[in-house]
Order: C-alpha cells, then structure tokens, then sequence
C-alpha cells in the first residue's frame, strides 16, 4: 500500500535527530552520575552531590495531580523523588503492557524533571510498597502456583527477562547521562526478608542492569539483612530506618560500614509516617520527631529518602498483605506523610521544608496551594439485585470440578470468585441432620467468604449464611434450616482481600478455596467455580436487574445500591464519600473503582474521591454491599459527601502518647520515639 508523504513531519523528526544528537554529544562531557568512594560522596557532573528526596507512587494517584504533587515535593526543597515500578500494574495479562493513565511512567519521569527533581527509580521486579503480590503479577500463579518467586528458578526468571526487557529500555532513555533525570536504579528490594539468599538470581538482576543500563549507572540495594545481597558487592548497598531519637547514626550506619567501608550513606527509606491495617488504629509519626531525625541526618552527610513524602490512594484492589498473621492494608495509603492524600501540604511538610533550607542554605520555591475539597451533600441510594440475581452479567470464566479451583487458574487476579455446589440427594444418608442444624465448613479460604444458600440452582433466590473472615481461626459457619430443600445450592463468594506484600508468604500465595468443604462432616463435591468482573457491571449499573417486583426475598448481603450525584461544572473538587452506614464493600463512581471500604473494621472510614472522576451532571455512584443491609426499607440507605476525611484520625498520635503500634503483627506499645519502627523493620 503506497503511504502518502508528510513532509512536515520528516522535517520534525530531522530537526529532532539533529537536537537529540546535540543534547546526547553535551552530555556525553557533561552529565555524570557516579559514586565517589574515597570522599563518601556521589558525584553529579564532578561535584559532590547529597539527595534529599521524598517517595511518591505514580500508580497511588490519577495523573492529573502530578504535576500538583511534584511541584509540592520540589517546594518542600527537595532535589529527588524516588519511585517503585509495579510489574503487575504495566502488565495485568500475560503479554500485555500498559503505559499509559496512571501508567505513564515515561511521562511521570518527564514531569518530576521539569519540576527539577532527580529520580531514583526501584525498578523491581519485586518491590514490596504494601502493594498486590508486592508488584509481581498473580498471572505467574495461574502459570504454576509452585514458581518460587524471588528466586532463579527458570520460570520466574524467564517471565523477569520478558518484563525487564519492556522495562529497563524506558529507563535508559531517561538516564541522567543520556540527558534525563535517572539517576539511580534499584533491583529487588529488602531481599533480606525472603528468608532466601539466592545469589543466582540476584547475580542475574546484576546483569540485566548493566546490559539495559550500562556500566556506569549506579545500581544499589535496599536491605538491612547484610548477609546476602550486599556481601556480594555488586549492587551499591543501602539500608532504611525510621525516626530514632536515641541512637547515633554512627551506630546505625556501622554494620553496613563494615561491609561497605566507604561511598556515600544512603537511608532509602526514613518513615515520615508509618502504614495502616484494617482493624488497627491510624497510625501517626510526630512532625518534630521526624523534621528532627532529617536535620540530624542531613548534617550527618546522609542521602535521604522520605517515605512517603506522598502516600496516595490503593484504588480498585491494589492494596497488599502482611503475614503472618495475614493483615491486609486499607485503601488509603495517605501514610501520614507531609502531603496528605488529597494534596494538602500538612505541619509536616513545613517542618521539613524549615530542616531542608536551613541544611542547604537555598530558598524553595513557593509553597502551591492546598488542592480544595467540598461537602456535596447526601446522595440517596436504590438498593438493585442481589449479585446473586445479576450473575449472568457478572460471569467471566467458569470452570468446573469436583473440588474448587483457585481464583489464579480462572484467571481471577483480583477481587472475587464465585462457588457454587449441590447438595446430592443421598447426603441425609451420609450426614444425617436431625436437629435441623448445620455446620458449614470450608478450609483453606483465602481470604473473606460471604455463603448463601437457595432452593434450587437459580441463584437469585439466596438466602445469607453468614461469613468466614481470614481472622478467624475456626472456618466454621453454623445455620439452621427448616428443611435440606431449602439450602440445596450452597454459593460460597470469596474476597480476595489483596496478595501478601512481604516475607515468604508470598510464596504458593494463592486465592479461593484452597481446602476441603464440608456439611456436618460430610465433604461437598462437584464445584462450579465462576470468576466475577463487578468493575464491568458497576460501570453499567443502570442495566443491572431490579429487585424482584414480586418472588422470594434476596439475601441483602453482596447486594448493589445505586444513585446520582449532581455537579454543575463550577463545583467539580475533590471529596470524601462517607460510608460508614455501609459496612463492608467497593465504591464506584462514574465506574472508576475507588477502592474498598470497611468502616466496620476500621480505621479508614471516608473513601477518596478524586476530581478527576467527577463530570458536569449527573455522576453514577455505585455500592457492593457485602456483609450489611443499611436500607431495606429505600429512604435510609445514603452516602455523605464531605470536605473533610475520616481515614482513623480519630485514634491518638504515637507522638502525643504511648498509643499502640501494629507491628509485624504483634501489638506494640512504644512509650517513646526511639521505639518507632527502625532499622530492622523490612515490610516495606
Ligand atoms: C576527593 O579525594 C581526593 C583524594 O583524597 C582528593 O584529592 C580530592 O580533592 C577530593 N575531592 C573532593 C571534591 O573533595
Ligand atoms: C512448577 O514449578 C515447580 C517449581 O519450580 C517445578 O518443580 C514444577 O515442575 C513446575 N510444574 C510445571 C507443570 O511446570
Ligand atoms: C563498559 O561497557 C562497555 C561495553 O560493554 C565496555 O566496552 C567498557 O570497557 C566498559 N567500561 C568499563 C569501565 O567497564
Ligand atoms: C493545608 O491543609 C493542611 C491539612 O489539611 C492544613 O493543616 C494546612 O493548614 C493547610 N494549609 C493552608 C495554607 O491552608
Ligand atoms: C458450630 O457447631 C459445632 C457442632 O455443633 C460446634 O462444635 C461448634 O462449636 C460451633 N461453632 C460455632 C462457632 O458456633
Ligand atoms: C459519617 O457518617 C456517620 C453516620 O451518619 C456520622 O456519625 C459521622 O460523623 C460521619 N463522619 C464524618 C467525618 O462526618
């Protein structure tokens, strides 16, 4: 097929060869990145250089607020920013890369230099961040469940080349030396925790950073654990520690020093703010205690990283897991850090900016204003069908067994599967139930089962059985029913509440029902397993079924409200929804996926509405209802738009008392600063 020419475009791309050359050709003399060893230093362009840079997670926030976000951290006097890339969020499919949204990074990297700030980019292909899977892709799991991740075992690593090979190449494009602001590169991060030293595969993540990046890029680690990644001495090694206000840095530095005798000291992560779990109060860190430790660090000679300096949103299902015990991560990752979740420049970040001009002795620029919230009022909503009655336009894949299979092998990689079984004819004779009380158990569920029961096998006619959530040890679910017809069809919903972050769970960390079924000891064969898509249902809610004009009642759990928010144009900010007369749950507005709810559990009980999901009119505003009712009765069932969040700010500071302190899964009261996390903590 002959193309037509466009001639404008050739003398665009010839005046662009000819710019990039000459930017290329300056650099070359020019811009350099490296590490002095024997005056403990980086060197930028042959003069000492010390970072003073804060975390921020591109994927935690819709792209329209980057440019506000960095403008902020670069008014805070900060010279870089640091950032994780997560591999399951550029690559949800087999095969499938994603860059664009939220995705950019090419274009995030590009805004953080335009704002004059540095980046220091994690590359992966595990991060961590409390983060789905900590970044890797649960498709793996789908692939062979027995793939050691985090190792050199062939089939991990052949999936790592395959991404590393997408990823590394963006990533040399913006290398400081080649004219961009990337400055240094890390690969895995906080090995330590695995419990595992596999040399070979971190020897192989050696050598797809110098084949993609060169050899003259720094290249480091993140780990306290000093007795396997930086005794190689290939990756520059860094470690991370929290505010500590007793011990000298010297200390603190010293058992790296004897590894690592000389080069520049690098804390990679200093908590400004700490990490929530569902169920456990809001944790805070003091503003002086943190403007403090920075002073004492920046006077030290230390390279800094602040995390988070911006925290973000987990929207959709991105949050992680700690484990054990299994402590899944709400949906605000607001981490009480200097910049709120909306954007707000908080006491904080005013400290830090003080401790940062008096360090350097240069002016910021000024402060950008706070991102403005409103109050919108009460939206009402219609209670829909059960999901139980809107199945049909949930159901994705469907695979049948006798026994259940996992969420990874539907090709489930997020949020919830469906199971279904019937109760065979001949159970009275294996199970006898003479007291017309039953005894429902299901082992090895990950995480959150929600059971209903219906007559026969059209499932809109369910009746609740009640939940089994992962914190329970005994997987037992009690029921009466006044005859076995009526609990024939036994449907079993399973949350997956988010894929562990940290540690060797992460290991075999499938979804579903891993175990064995049984009703009055009797085992339940026969298993139809449905993955479910609600994000496509919620963005045509519209569409979906009406409660029953007449019939049986429908369970109320696992139901779908519905309303509208009105906006004129004018009035388009961001907002809180208030969901705290809901219970357990997901939130859509517009389709978008806020995230999960869970004002039953706490701490977090406003969700984050960004602007940037709302439009002129009228805005659909859908809920997953799974383990309460709130209005049967229509008139009583609404959200609260607020100005102002409720993430648990209700629960004390740590700074302002002995407040008790979630931490590797034990309850924690420090009575002082010194007992914040510190350098052992490695979940992050
Ligand atoms: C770095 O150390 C070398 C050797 O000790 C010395 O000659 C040089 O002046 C130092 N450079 C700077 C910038 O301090
Ligand atoms: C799955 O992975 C394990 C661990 O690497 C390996 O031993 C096994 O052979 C793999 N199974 C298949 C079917 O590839
Ligand atoms: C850097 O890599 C290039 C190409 O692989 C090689 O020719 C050169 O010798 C290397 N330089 C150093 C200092 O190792
Ligand atoms: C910005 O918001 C923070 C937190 O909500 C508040 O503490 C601060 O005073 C606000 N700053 C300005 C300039 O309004
Ligand atoms: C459920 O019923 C079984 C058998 O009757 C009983 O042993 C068990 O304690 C009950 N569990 C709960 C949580 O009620
Ligand atoms: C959210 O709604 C609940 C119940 O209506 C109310 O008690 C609470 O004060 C509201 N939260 C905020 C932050 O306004």
């Amino acid at each position: 097929m002959a193309r037509k020419i466009d001639y404008s475009a050739l003398l665009f791309a010839a005046w662009f060869i000819s710019f990039s050359i000459a930017v290329q050709h300056d650099s070359s003399v020019q811009r350099s990145f490296i590490i002095d060893y024997d005056n403990n230093t980086f060197l930028k362009d042959g003069q000492p250089f010390q970072y003073i840079s804060g975390s921020i997670h591109y994927f935690r926030l819709l792209p329209d607020s980057w440019d506000d976000r960095l403008a902020k951290m670069r008014a805070a006097g900060l010279n870089a920013v640091q950032i994780y890339v997560p591999w399951n969020f550029h690559m949800p499919r087999p095969g499938q890369h994603r860059f664009t949204g939220s995705a950019d990074l090419d274009l995030f990297l590009a805004l953080a230099q335009k704002h004059d700030l540095l980046a220091i980019v994690r590359a992966g292909p595990y991060i961590c961040a409390e983060w789905d899977f900590g970044g890797l892709p649960a498709w793996l799991l789908q692939r062979n469940a027995s793939i050691v991740m985090r190792s050199s075992d062939p089939q991990f690593l052949a999936a790592v080349d395959e991404w590393m090979a997408v990823l590394l190449p963006i990533i040399a494009r913006r290398l400081y030396s080649s004219g961009g602001n990337v400055i240094m590169v890390q690969l895995e991060n906080e090995y330590g925790s695995t419990g595992q030293c596999d040399l070979a595969y971190i020897r192989h993540l050696y050598q797809l950073g110098r084949r993609y990046l060169g050899n003259q890029t720094v290249l480091f680690s993140t780990d306290n654990t000093l007795t396997c990644v930086a005794k190689e001495r290939q990756f520059y090694a860094t470690i991370d520690f929290g505010v500590d206000g007793t011990r000298s840095l010297k200390d603190t530095f010293a058992p790296l020093r004897a590894l690592q005798p000389k080069g520049p000291l690098v804390n990679s992560e200093y908590y400004a703010g700490w990490l929530d779990h569902w169920s456990s109060p809001h944790v805070r860190v003091g503003a002086q205690l943190v403007a403090d430790g920075l002073a004492r660090m920046l006077a030290y000679g230390v390279n800094v990283n602040i995390y988070m300096f911006f925290g973000g949103t987990n929207f959709g299902y991105w949050n992680g897991a700690n484990s054990p015990p299994f402590e899944p991560q709400p949906t605000s990752y607001d981490y009480d850090a200097p910049i709120a979740e909306n954007g707000d420049t908080r006491y904080k970040y005013q400290l830090i900016r003080q401790v940062i001009k008096d360090a350097t002795g240069r002016q910021p620029s000024p402060v950008p204003r706070n991102s403005s919230a409103s109050s919108f009022g009460r939206v009402k909503l219609q209670r829909l069908a059960s999901l139980l009655g809107n199945l049909d336009s949930l159901i994705v894949n469907r695979l049948d067994g006798k026994l259940p299979v996992t969420m990874e092998s539907l090709g489930q990689f997020q949020g919830f599967a469906l199971y279904g079984t019937q109760i065979s004819e001949d159970f009275e004779a294996v199970a006898p139930s003479l007291t017309s009380s039953y005894s429902l158990r299901v082992e090895k569920v990950r995480d959150f089962v929600y059971a209903f029961a219906s007559s026969n096998s059209k499932p809109s006619l369910g009746q609740f059985l009640g939940f089994i959530s992962y914190a329970e040890s005994a997987a037992v679910l009690n029921f009466t029913a006044s005859d076995l017809s009526s609990i024939r069809n036994i449907w079993l919903l399973v949350e997956n509440c988010g894929h562990v972050n940290s540690g060797p769970d992460i290991q075999g960390n499938v979804k579903g029902i891993l175990g064995q079924v049984t009703l009055n000891g009797a085992p339940l064969y026969g298993w139809r397993s449905y993955s479910l898509d609600f994000d496509r249902l919620a963005a045509k809610l519209p569409y979906a079924k009406r409660l029953a004009a007449s019939g049986e009642p429908q369970a109320a759990q696992a139901s779908l409200y519905m309303g509208r928010l009105i906006l004129d144009k004018n009035s388009l900010t961001d907002t809180y929804a208030n969901l705290s007369t809901f219970c357990k749950g997901q939130l859509w507005i517009n389709g978008f996926n806020l995230g999960r709810y869970w004002p039953c559990a706490g701490p977090q009980v406003t969700l984050y509405v960004p602007r940037a999901v709302l439009r002129e009119g009228s805005n659909s505003v859908a809920v997953l209802e799974l383990l309460q009712a709130p209005c049967l009765s229509d008139s009583s069932c609404k959200i609260d738009f607020l100005r102002e969040p409720d993430v648990g700010f209700r629960s004390k500071s740590v700074a302002d008392s002995a407040d008790s302190l979630t931490y590797r899964g034990k309850s924690a009261v420090p009575s002082s600063a010194d007992q914040l996390p510190t350098v052992d903590d490695e979940r992050i």
